[in-house]
């Protein structure tokens, strides 16, 4: 742990000296609330350091880890691009190090808040804007109601087969923050609002985040949630957010761009950049969307059955829980050979379409990399973290794959380095034995 701290305190002051980021004792105390209970590819690290407790973000990589991304470089970039933002880590110690970012991200909400962290903000118009909020709940005449008759019906009481998610009190009381919070005239001061309502509601809620999904907490139907914790929750976050803001808002670099939507799209309105650093979603079913549907429904940013669906279909093809085309090309040798396996073991898959899955998100991340490929400068690098999957015993080598297609597409590998081992689902055996790896590329 002392090395560690040792090794990331060098490495933040080298990255300062060298970009002459000024004021960098900001970075530099920020840093010094970064925590080492967990490997540099997890969030485990990030529990009381400043914007990043704001939301649990499961899939976020830790700020070390973007640190060391840059300090293996031989020249610092002056800007960079994470096409795959999630809780905005990238972007966000980048601008503690002076370093301007581009950032990508499908889901609405994280793209909410990825720019809650990256905008700068006036202390005091944001209390007055939450003594708003406070006035306008009080009298609160909106009804957005009508907004939850397309989210799954457990998401408010009586719900389905007696489970539900929220009782109605504390879903009526919500929502009247919500309606609140869009009340606001500062569109900046409303996503800021947004987010941190959106932080409480897990913990307001009748379910826990755990593994791949959610699952109703032991004893839920025991457990009272009275409508007045909303407004205290709010407040707490609130709280937290403020002092943050105060003391880490003069940041080196204040400016961003934050691209909302499909990266195999937008990155084409991205501008050239020096270093893309990102971890996509890893081809092991995961649907981040589902995940994430009590914050898009509660928050308003799904209204209708389409909006999901749309939704869905936007997010990388690493998952098979939306129907949708697995059409693909991409071809290299590793990734034939295990495309053959899996295909002979079609039939043992808890879904037929997961061999077609596997293709179409090497395809997907083809795409990606050929984008960065035209905004990138010659010699400039690409990371990403990457992790593996196993369908039927058939072990997909992520890394070794992407390093073959991305040969073809103009990169050089520089190393491919492993940085923690992950475990597998019980039915492939439930044991550390999935490698996540750091992959170092190269434009020729
Ligand atoms: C592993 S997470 C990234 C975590 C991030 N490195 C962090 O530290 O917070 C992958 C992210 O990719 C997003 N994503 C999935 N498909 C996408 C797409 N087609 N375009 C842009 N983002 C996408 C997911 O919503 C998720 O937030």
């Amino acid at each position: 742990m002392n090395n560690l701290r040792e090794e990331l305190n060098t490495n933040v002051a080298a990255l300062t000296d060298r970009l002459g980021a000024t004021p960098r004792s900001i970075a530099r105390d920020w840093f010094a609330r970064h925590a080492f209970l967990g490997p540099a590819s997890t969030n485990q690290d990030t529990h009381d350091l400043p914007f990043q407790r704001w939301y649990r973000f499961k899939e976020a990589f830790a700020p070390r880890a973007v640190v060391d991304a840059f300090s293996k470089l031989e020249r610092i970039p002056r800007s960079c691009i994470d096409p795959f933002g999630g809780s905005g880590t990238t972007a966000l110690t980048a601008q503690f190090l002076g370093i301007r970012p581009t950032t990508v991200e499908v889901n609405p909400f994280l793209a909410d808040l990825i720019e809650a962290k990256l905008q700068s903000y006036d202390p005091q118009s944001l209390l007055a804007s939450y003594s708003q909020i406070l006035d306008f709940v009080s009298s609160n005449t909106t009804e957005p109601w009508a907004d939850l008759a397309s989210a799954p019906k457990t998401m408010v009481a009586p719900g389905v087969n007696g489970r539900w998610i929220y009782s109605a009190e504390v879903a009526e009381r919500i929502l009247a923050y919500r309606g609140a919070i869009e009340a606001l005239s500062n569109p900046a001061h409303a996503r800021l609002f947004r987010v941190l309502l959106g932080s409480t509601l897990v913990e307001l809620s009748n379910v826990i985040i755990s593994g791949k999904g959610r699952r109703y907490r032991s004893g839920w139907e025991r457990r009272i949630v009275h409508p007045t914790q909303v407004g205290r929750a709010l407040q707490a976050a609130f709280l937290n957010a403020l002092e943050d803001v105060v003391r880490f808002g003069d940041r080196p670099c204040r400016d961003y761009s934050l691209l909302r939507g499909d990266a195999r799209t937008a990155l084409c309105e991205a501008a050239e950049t020096d270093f893309a650093l990102f971890s996509p979603p890893y081809p092991n079913s995961f649907d981040y969307t589902d995940i994430y549907n009590i914050e898009l429904w509660m928050l308003g940013y799904l209204k209708t059955a389409d909006d999901n669906r749309r939704l869905r279909t936007a997010t990388l093809r690493s998952h098979v829980q939306v129907k949708r085309s697995f059409n693909a090309v991409a071809s290299s040798p590793v990734l034939d050979r295990t495309m053959a396996d899996l295909i002979a073991r079609r039939a043992e898959m808890w879904d037929k379409n997961i061999p077609d899955m596997v293709r179409a998100y090497f395809d997907d991340l083809v795409t990606i990399l050929t984008a960065l490929h035209g905004k990138i400068a010659t010699d400039g690098s690409v990371m990403m973290v990457v992790g593996d999957s196993r369908y039927a015993g058939v072990a997909i080598d992520v890394g070794r794959i992407l390093v073959e297609l991305a040969r073809d597409i103009g990169f050089d590998l520089v190393d491919l380095s492993s940085m923690r081992s992950m475990r597998s689902s019980a039915q492939q055996g439930g044991t550390y034995d999935l490698d996540e790896t750091l992959v170092h590329l190269i434009k020729r």
